[in-house]
């Protein structure tokens, strides 16, 4: 089954395949040399073995990966569908080409088809290339997180609200008493 999704400026876009021990390596190399935040193996294999539909490659004409996202959905305190995005890489080479928007749009599409209500991330409150990126479709600054990081440095949370849902703030809601939960 080919994973094609799309052709672009001849750099293909591909859905994560899970059988691919070879597309995993390339993954993890990639975000690894890219990425600031040291993650194990056991997060990218939590999320692509749990949301594979969720990881989209971008590879060049040699079929060596150059551009990675990976995400999640998820209920979120049983009320909404969260999104979430991990990981997102570019290799230098290949960077203000408008590949990390094609991959993020890829992402935003496919969870709207999910019915997602929002779509969350955090990234480095310096990172003015991920943040510009993100604003352009929309995403809002609604936390920052002090030393999220481990190299201390402070992230924003950004969220994407999708759907009416997204502004609903049940974290204020008084809880119903039990005998009405039915
Ligand atoms: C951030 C990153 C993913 C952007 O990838 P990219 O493919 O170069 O991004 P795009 O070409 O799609 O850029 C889209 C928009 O983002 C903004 N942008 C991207 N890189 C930028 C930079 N270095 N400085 C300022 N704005 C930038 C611009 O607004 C740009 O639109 P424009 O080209 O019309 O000005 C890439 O630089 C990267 O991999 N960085 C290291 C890892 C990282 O920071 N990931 C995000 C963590 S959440």
């Amino acid at each position: 089954m080919s994973n094609l999704l799309r052709t672009i400026n001849n750099l293909t876009y591909h859905r994560f395949d899970i059988n691919d021990q070879d597309e995993f390596k390339q993954i993890s190399k990639l975000i690894a040399i890219h990425l600031s935040e040291p993650y194990s193996i056991y997060v990218y294999w939590y999320f692509l073995n749990n949301w594979p539909q969720y990881c989209y490659t971008v590879k060049n004409d040699k079929s060596v990966i150059i551009g990675v996202i990976i995400s999640k959905i998820e209920p979120h305190r049983e009320v909404r569908m969260r999104g979430y995005i991990g990981m997102l890489v570019i290799d230098p080479e290949y960077r203000k080409m408008g590949i990390a928007s094609n991959l993020v749009k890829l992402t935003i599409e496919n969870m709207t088809q999910d019915n997602v209500d929002e779509i969350m991330l955090e990234t480095e409150v310096i990172n003015e290339g991920a943040l510009k990126l993100y604003e352009s479709f929309g995403f809002l600054r609604t936390k920052r997180l002090y030393r999220y990081y481990l190299n201390t440095h402070d992230a924003y949370r950004l969220i994407l609200p999708l759907t009416d849902k997204a502004h609903t703030r049940i974290a204020f809601l008084p809880q119903l008493p039990q005998e009405q939960v039915t």
